[in-house]
């Protein structure tokens, strides 16, 4: 196969910082475009940096699965190391291969299982603080919501004083990485307000995470939750255990893998309920036949199947994952054209979804297209809100249950609907999250009809 070929590159380049300015003014405006008139695979050029934007499944399932070996995870820019550290999120090779067995049992079916309870009670918690009618944030409270669940059940920790500053602070951390300009060019030595604030921030979480782990080892006993088992762990080859450095980069990491995306789903999924009354009233209509006002419970989950439609297909237009990124380790290919090494490819879960080679009328919101064993009928990687591949998202399963009693639990109980003109924008973060939150006034749902 000829594979000297280099992709198209999309026109307007400018000197220095290449499609950078177009790239940061509408990220996924810019990418959809280069993908749907330049094709499958786009070089991009971000500052000196070459990337390949890599958008048919095929070659999706290449990278992440197929010719996985021959890809890394991108080298992540300065900032998310200082965040994540070495976490499940960017380690590598062998030592990423140890941390995942050692947090896997965490995430088994059978464990996740017993986690149901404990998202329904916090949900009721959350729900006992809302006045009827009043207009809240719903992503402010989906994200403290699903960190007090993280918390709680992977480290058994409740969502005391102290743990709430950790929400805080993770937002001011995160605000960082919607700036990507001062994310990929400001060096990291130069002192910009916006880093002094996400040091100051990873300051405070570093002092709020090393704390947890002295009360856990103190206690000195097994509490059964993640945290305990990595304490315990032993490493087969040299009976050395993780030391407080890795400790602290999993729990960063699951602080913010675990809370953020699934808090972004529901948020997705609350504005497109409150756009779509149809939807709604079918996810009613279900919850009636299979609850009867009761709560949900983790064994009504395979009864519940046109509530988790509603998730899948909130998150085909909206993944809260909505980009991922890996890089080449030596020279290689993407179909027809040549890659060299170091370049770092792009794949956006956002574009693939919403192709309209592989999803009829792409951009609207039809849950019952899922009806049929959809899933089954399109590529494997023309849908994929959770990454594949040994690196798909560990806590797939967690998040699918967890998104599903939550959007039960609250459906159940409130009717959420959007402010009149209030224009709706997306932030293309490390996440796809709402820009300035998403203000909704809540209503007891037996009032509505
Ligand atoms: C709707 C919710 C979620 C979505 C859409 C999501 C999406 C993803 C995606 C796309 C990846 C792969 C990234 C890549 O290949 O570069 C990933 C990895 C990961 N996710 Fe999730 N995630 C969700 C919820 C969770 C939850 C609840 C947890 C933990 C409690 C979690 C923990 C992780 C971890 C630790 C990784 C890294 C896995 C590894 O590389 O071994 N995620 N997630």
């Amino acid at each position: 196969m000829d594979t000297v070929l280099l992709p198209p590159i999309p026109p307007n380049k400018r000197p220095i910082l290449g499609h950078l300015l177009e790239y940061n003014r509408d990220p996924m405006g810019f990418l959809q475009g280069c993908a749907q008139t330049l094709g499958d695979v786009v070089t991009l050029q971000f500052g000196k940096r070459s990337f390949y934007l890599v958008s048919h499944p095929n070659d999706i399932e290449e990278v992440l699965v197929t010719r996985s070996r021959e890809f890394i995870k991108s080298r992540a820019v300065s900032s998310h190391r200082v965040l994540l550290g070495s976490g499940l999120l960017l380690s590598e090779g062998e030592f990423w291969q140890r941390q995942r067995r050692l947090a896997q049992p965490a995430f088994h079916r059978e464990r996740i299982m017993d986690y149901g309870r404990t998202m329904v009670a916090h949900t009721h918690q959350m729900l006992a603080t809302w006045q009827d009618g009043e207009i809240r944030d719903i992503h402010q409270d989906m994200m403290e919501l699903t960190l007090a669940i993280v918390v709680k059940l992977l480290f058994d920790v409740e969502m005391s004083g102290q743990m709430k500053a950790v929400g805080k602070c993770l937002a001011a951390a995160m605000d960082l990485f919607s700036d990507r300009i001062n994310t990929m060019f400001v060096p990291t030595w130069l002192p910009t307000p916006k880093k002094r604030r996400f040091y100051k921030a990873v300051a405070r979480l570093d002092e709020i995470v090393y704390d947890i782990i002295q009360q856990h080892r103190a206690s000195g006993t097994d509490r059964g939750d993640l945290l305990s088992m990595l304490l315990q762990s032993k490493d087969e080859t040299d009976g050395s255990q993780m030391t407080d450095r890795q400790l602290r980069d999993e729990i960063m990491t699951l602080f913010i893998a675990g809370h953020e995306t699934t808090a972004n789903a529901l948020t997705w999924t609350f504005m497109l309920l409150s756009q779509h009354p149809e939807v709604t009233q079918k996810l009613a209509t279900e919850w009636q036949t299979v609850l009867n006002g009761r709560d949900p419970t983790v064994q009504d989950l395979p009864q519940l199947r046109y509530t988790e439609r509603v998730v899948w297909e909130s998150m085909r237009l909206y993944p809260p994952a909505w980009l991922i990124a890996r890089q080449a380790v030596r020279d290689t290919h993407i179909g027809k054209y040549f890659l060299p090494a170091n370049t770092v490819v792009l794949i956006s879960q956002w574009l693939v979804q919403r192709d309209a080679r592989f999803f009829d009328n792409p951009d609207a919101f039809q849950p019952d297209r899922w009806e049929n064993d959809l899933a089954k009928r399109l590529p494997a990687y023309a849908y994929f809100p959770f990454g594949g591949g040994a690196r798909v998202c560990i806590g797939k399963a967690f998040a699918l249950m967890e998104a599903v009693l939550l959007l039960t639990t609250i459906g159940q109980n409130y009717r959420l609907s959007l402010l009149p003109n209030r224009p709706i924008r997306c932030d293309p973060s490390l996440t796809l999250r709402p820009k300035a939150g998403l203000r909704m006034q809540v209503q007891p749902s037996g009032e509505i009809d």
